[in-house]
């Protein structure tokens, strides 16, 4: 087991590189299945997940060839079942449904249940490949069987504007007979580079980024070059990282639109930030007003910063409400920050933090990503040293977290043991 130990207090300044969006990432690499010639994606993330999902691709038979932050991936695959040692460590396994059914009309994947921060139910994803003609059989292993003779354009309207589910259709859509509509899309940025690569591809996608998408199926699909965009959520993690303990700390390779919700928060609380075309240079105070936030889908407040955002409680007199909306089970850091020193009480899916808070280091435990993304933001704001346990669910998101925050004047490492 990996653990990091961090000793905080330490006055953060320099420039950390956003890296490649994982939440891109991991439906670019099984969409390239549905091309006939190799694709070139550059800007992957070398992240857990990511080595997963060429792991997955090689197993399937393609070719994946990485060099740093590219991947080569000539998409000759015979098309089996996806076992559930490879889906197990990876929600968005789910996307090699979406690329086989579009790319080969069948598919054989296990699945696993939920993960920590909820149920993860698919059925918005299977409802819409129902709609283009797929039948699915599953049996109490978690084993998907979706089958289609032929798959047909349909009108889709999805009941939650799921991030998943948008760009599953999207994948088995692209190669069908006739126009697809995707009503109630999901808008999150990723959706769009999800676009912009089938459509170099050769897809027909119109409207991604809005509420609704439409897609003319065509014959076939080839290679392409595409880029992965910065993560928005990497750069949100270390924007509050600034705000707690930077000096002049400055985040580029960013796109600031894509992270708008979270800067106007931190403005309306007062701190120091500039933003420019394709950086922010963020620096700390000792104090902030409180504010409070509600997660929404894109372009809401992100459901994927409310665990790290929970930490700026500490620099603030008075009350905070953090409200979750998306995940049922978003809170399990809670517990690990009152470790740490902060004062929280939950009711429901409200979170309710009483601040200012003197952080000290201690032993916490990461309980999922972005959770454990909070642990990191805290301990660098502790007093003392931290040990965090189970960081592998940090490594799955944050490519290269602990060289990013050493060269900027942290002192935190990962030890094995
Ligand atoms: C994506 O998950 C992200 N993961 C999540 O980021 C992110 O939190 C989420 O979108 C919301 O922005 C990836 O992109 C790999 P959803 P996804 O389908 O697609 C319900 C991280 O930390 N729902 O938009 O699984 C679901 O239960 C991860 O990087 C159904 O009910 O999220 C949830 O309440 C965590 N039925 C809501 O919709 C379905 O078929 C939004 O889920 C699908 C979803």
């Amino acid at each position: 087991m990996k653990i990091m130990k961090v000793e905080g207090n330490h006055k953060l300044s320099g420039t950390i590189k956003i890296s490649g969006a994982k939440n891109s990432s991991v439906a670019l690499l099984p969409a390239s299945l549905l091309a006939d010639t190799d694709v070139t994606i550059c800007n992957v993330p070398e992240i857990t997940d990511t080595d997963v999902l060429c792991e997955t691709l090689e197993y399937l038979g393609a070719d994946v060839r990485r060099a740093s932050e590219s991947v080569v991936i000539t998409p000759t695959i015979e098309n089996k079942v996806i076992p559930q040692e490879l889906t197990k460590k990876l929600r968005a396994s789910y996307y090699f449904m979406g690329a086989l059914l579009g790319k080969y009309k069948h598919v054989e994947i296990y699945l696993p249940g939920g993960c920590s921060i909820g149920k993860r139910p698919i059925d918005l994803h299977l409802k819409g490949f129902e709609a283009l003609g797929a039948t699915i059989t599953n049996d109490d292993e978690g084993k998907y069987v979706v089958d289609a003779k032929e798959l047909k354009g349909a009108n889709i309207y999805l009941d939650i504007a799921s991030v998943g589910a948008t760009i599953n259709i999207m994948l088995a859509a692209v190669l069908a007979n006739g126009k697809t509509i995707i009503d109630n899309a999901a808008k999150e940025p990723e959706i769009v580079n999800i676009a912009t690569y089938l459509n170099n591809m050769g897809a027909k996608i119109t409207g991604a980024g809005t509420s609704e998408i439409r897609i003319t199926g065509v014959e076939k699909l080839h290679g392409c070059y595409h880029e992965v965009i910065p993560d928005r959520i990497e750069t949100g993690t270390y924007l509050i990282i600034g705000a707690l303990v930077g000096e002049n700390l400055k985040v580029f390779n960013v796109i600031p639109e894509h992270v708008e919700a979270l800067t106007s928060k931190l403005q309306e609380m007062g701190v120091n930030i500039t933003i420019g075309s394709d950086s922010i240079v963020v620096s700390s105070k000792e104090s902030y007003k409180p504010v409070n936030i509600k997660t929404m889908v894109y372009p809401g407040f992100a459901t994927d910063l409310q665990q790290p955002f929970s930490v700026l409680a500490a620099r603030c007199n008075g009350k905070m409400k953090v409200e979750e909306t998306i995940w049922e089970n978003r809170f399990m850091h809670l517990p690990e920050l009152e470790k740490l020193g902060m004062k929280v009480e939950r009711t429901g899916m409200v979170a309710t933090f009483t601040g200012p808070n003197k952080l000290k280091g201690a032993e916490v435990k990461a309980t999922d990503l972005r959770a454990g993304a909070a642990l990191v933001a805290a301990a660098l704001a502790a007093e003392g040293e931290t040990t965090i346990t189970d960081v592998e669910h940090i490594l799955r998101g944050y490519e290269g977290i602990v060289e990013k925050l050493t060269d900027v004047g942290a002192k935190i490492k990962i030890e094995e043991i």
